[in-house]
């Protein structure tokens, strides 16, 4: 055991060491880009996700919350047998959860493209194309949207936004644009407490309040959000 001082100045060196390191992180938009490749083979090229919610949607996801959930895959805390390769330290150091968090976070999808003018010179088909490579639209879904808007006004927006873009601040994830399948496979997983869903109470799920209508309700209205 070493003596009390010498123990404290080891924890002041590493705890300055940590401290310089975070400051001294700068995004680097090339290597955001460069990891996001591997993310494209199952989240889509524009972090769209795909297979209809199987990858879900991780454009415009608040950073810390894409950060917090990186963490958790590598240290097991949240199962995803398909990311687990991906995700140890060696291919995935802090600084690389960091850069890619705020390079997906910066994509923006849009629900429509704006009308085509014909007759514009400046007509570009290629950027156009890439344009709509870029859309995404959730498909509405049933339910009652008047019920579920309340619903998820009470309930849900303190966290989650207004309108359910989540929360930069508090990393909460968006629900509004994500894909309604995967929603519900999560649900299952947060009922089933194989997901925390509030870290200040870990042994209460609070969707254990709401039964599958009301959840199906909720959603519904979500799928309107981007109309
Ligand atoms: C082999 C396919 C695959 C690859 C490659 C992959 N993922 Fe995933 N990812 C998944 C699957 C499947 C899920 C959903 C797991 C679940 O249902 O809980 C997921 C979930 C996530 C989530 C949680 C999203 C949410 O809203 O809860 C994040 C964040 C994520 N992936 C980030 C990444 C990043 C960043 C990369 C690249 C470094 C990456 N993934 C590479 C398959 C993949
Ligand atoms: C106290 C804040 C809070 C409230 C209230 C709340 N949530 Fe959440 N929700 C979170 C956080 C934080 C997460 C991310 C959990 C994690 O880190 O895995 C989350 C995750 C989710 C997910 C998984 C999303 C994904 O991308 O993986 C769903 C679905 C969800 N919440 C639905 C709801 C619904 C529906 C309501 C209202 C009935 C609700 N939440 C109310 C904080 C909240």
């Amino acid at each position: 055991m070493k003596p009390w001082h010498t123990r404290l100045i080891l924890a002041f060196i590493l705890g300055f060491g940590l401290t310089a390191h975070a400051l001294a992180w700068e995004y680097d938009p090339d290597i955001g880009e460069e990891i996001n490749e591997v993310c494209a083979g199952c989240h889509g090229e524009y972090g769209q996700g795909g297979k209809d919610g199987e990858y879900p949607r991780l454009a415009s996801q608040p950073e810390a919350y894409i950060a917090e959930q990186l963490h958790l895959f590598r240290d097991r805390k949240r199962p995803n047998l398909a990311m687990v390769e991906y995700v140890d330290d060696r291919q995935m150091p802090d600084e690389d959860i960091l850069n890619i968090a705020h390079y997906l976070q910066g994509i923006k999808l849009k629900t429509k493209l704006p009308p085509v003018n014909e007759n514009d010179p400046g007509f570009d088909a290629y950027a156009r194309l890439i344009e709509s490579k870029k859309l995404m639209q959730i498909p509405r879904t049933e339910g009652n949207i008047e019920k579920g808007r309340d619903l998820y006004h009470h309930e849900c927006a303190s966290c989650h936004g207004r309108s359910g873009q989540g929360s930069r601040k508090k990393a909460v994830p968006m629900l509004a644009g994500q894909y309604t399948s995967y929603l519900w496979r999560q649900v299952k997983k947060l009922r089933k407490h194989i997901r925390i869903h509030d870290p200040d109470e870990p042994d209460e799920e609070l969707l254990d309040d709401f039964n599958d209508t009301e959840i199906r309700d909720i959603f519904a209205w979500l799928s309107t959000v981007d109309d």
